[in-house]
């Protein structure tokens, strides 16, 4: 199949980056892998940019008893690797912005030693700024953590500065314990206060979801029951759980993708449109639209949801184990290391109309995208030629690793007069806007600065996605419920297969993305 390339002229590009308050980061957990991977380097990004206000500063605090000194070595090693590289005088500048405070979480004078340090880094600026804490720990330390900023007096907002708390995600392992656990953080910090971090949300092309669907008039039209037949959306990833089998196992791929990254995938493709852009506005969207999807059916088993878990295999010719066998996963353990589901919105616009979605690890390849099939022409008129059937069209909205949208459609070939092929229009995020691709903690880290929650998950958007798998869960925790195997490296498996394929239609190969 050919691909068109089009020539994208940004000729009229509309910018909105909203200016930093003065503001300081709070990070608890500093010295993990989270804090090393993804927040530091998307602060240092940020600060590239300009887009750190000169009040800047981020206090890291964990169990580890480090100096600044040495977080700020961490913090060294953890910019290394931004391009194109700080000059020596902005990683200075930015280094030393960073301080270190340790002590034990559970513990009311290391809140004292806290509030104390946030004082002298204020004295030392001649302000207050605003205050950002982020959770960046093991979920079961949120309670704790935030009952503790509270008692502390650590979580007021003032007219003049405010506070803000980013709370990681598993929000929850199931309805309960999210209701439980938001009941706890919510008598010290109100919901304008807590940012429930997604970082899915947080990704350009994800957002461009909202853009492409309402900034556009062609598409809109079809965009129901009337032209689409149904909807895929895969999130597949090549990386088994690398060092986390002790959360992992006791999570599986229904809580630790599905029920956050997928199923908000869905509502910003299924929602309506907003009345604006509004943070409210779009979160109340995906409420409605979460209210609208139909509860997974369990009997006949398998009917709407299908559970998996990698066994040995081989992925880019390397032997991996199987998932029974990573460190700190029980023996025999029936997690699931892959989901795949058939969903119902049952309103209006998507009636009839199935969401087939699949996410699981060590399967052939990493990659993200969501693909809109319409339905076929209603009418063939090149039967008479011997030409019975034409493939529908199908849009593609690539979320990673390419990033970018594909059209497919037939057009007349050159030659016989008729030859007809499918062509795909390819639009490339990395070839049109190469330098300007930001990861998605830098997106969501300035969002709550400026204190915008479009971004982030709402408590009622939290409570209604559990409530939608807590059958799910409750039926997996019965000791009988073995998942599908399938080898590591494979695209798909059998039962995955069975689950679109009784709708006569059948997955996008993995290896075709
Ligand atoms: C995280 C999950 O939320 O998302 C991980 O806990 C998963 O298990 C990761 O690997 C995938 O994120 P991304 O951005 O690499 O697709």
């Amino acid at each position: 199949m050919e691909k068109i390339r089009p020539s994208v002229k940004d000729q009229q590009m509309l910018c909105v980056e909203s200016p930093p308050p003065d503001c300081g980061i709070v990070v608890f957990g500093a010295s993990g892998d989270l804090s090393k991977r993804k927040l530091i380097p998307a602060l240092g990004n940020l600060f590239k940019r300009g887009l750190l206000s000169r009040a800047f500063f981020c206090l890291g605090c964990g169990r580890k008893k480090y100096s600044d000194d040495d977080f700020r070595q961490i913090a060294a090693q953890a910019i290394e690797d931004i391009s194109p590289a700080l000059s020596d005088s902005q990683k200075s500048d930015f280094l030393a912005c960073f301080h270190y405070i340790n002590g034990d979480y559970g513990d009311e004078n290391f809140y004292k030693n806290l509030s104390q340090t946030l004082a002298e880094l204020d004295k030392k600026q001649g302000k207050s700024p605003g205050r950002v804490f982020y959770l960046s720990l093991p979920p079961t330390l949120y309670s704790t953590v935030s009952q503790n900023l509270g008692k502390a007096g650590l979580n007021n907002s003032s007219k003049d500065s405010f506070t803000r708390l980013i709370v990681e995600k598993p929000f929850g392992r199931d309805l309960a314990s999210a209701v439980e656990l938001n009941d706890c953080i919510s008598k010290w910090f109100t919901e304008e206060q807590i940012y429930r971090i997604d970082h899915y949300l947080g990704k350009e092309t994800v957002q461009n979801i909202l853009m492409f669907r309402f900034a556009n008039s062609i598409f809109e039209p079809l965009w129901n029951r009337n032209y689409i037949d149904h909807i895929q959306i895969t999130i597949a990833e090549s990386l088994g759980i690398e060092s986390r089998g002790g959360y992992y196992d006791k999570s599986g791929a229904l809580r630790d993708m599905f029920v956050n990254h997928m199923l908000s995938m869905v509502c910003l493709v299924a929602m309506e449109p907003p009345a604006s852009f509004a943070s409210e506005h779009i979160r109340n969207e995906k409420v409605q639209l979460l209210q609208s999807i139909r509860p997974f059916k369990l009997e006949p088993w398998n009917e709407d949801i299908v559970k998996g878990q990698y066994s040995a295999g081989e992925i880019n010719g390397q032997k991996v184990p199987a998932y029974r066998q990573e460190a700190d996963v029980a023996n025999g353990s029936n997690t699931e290391t892959y989901v795949a589901s058939r969903l119902w919105v049952d309103n209006w616009r998507w009636q009839g109309v199935p969401f087939y979605l699949r996410t699981g690890k060590r399967l052939s390849k990493r990659v993200t995208e969501i693909a809109v099939t319409f339905k076929k022409v209603p009418h063939v008129m090149f039967k008479s030629a011997g030409i019975e059937q034409l493939p529908a069209n199908v849009l593609i909205m690539k979320i990673q690793p390419q990033e970018g949208i594909s059209l497919f459609f037939e057009a007349k070939r050159p030659g016989a007069k008729l030859c007809i092929g499918t062509l795909e229009m390819d639009f490339n995020y990395a070839e049109v806007f190469s330098a300007e691709s930001h990861d998605a903690y830098e997106r969501l880290l300035l969002d709550c600065m400026v204190g915008d929650q479009t971004l982030f998950t709402r408590i009622d958007d939290v409570k209604l996605t559990w409530q939608l798998i807590d059958n799910i869960l409750s039926a997996w925790q019965q000791e009988d419920s073995t998942p599908h195997f399938y080898p590591a490296g494979a695209q798909t498996f059998p039962q995955a297969d069975g689950l679109i394929q009784k709708d006569g239609r059948s997955w996008r190969p993995i290896s075709q993305m």
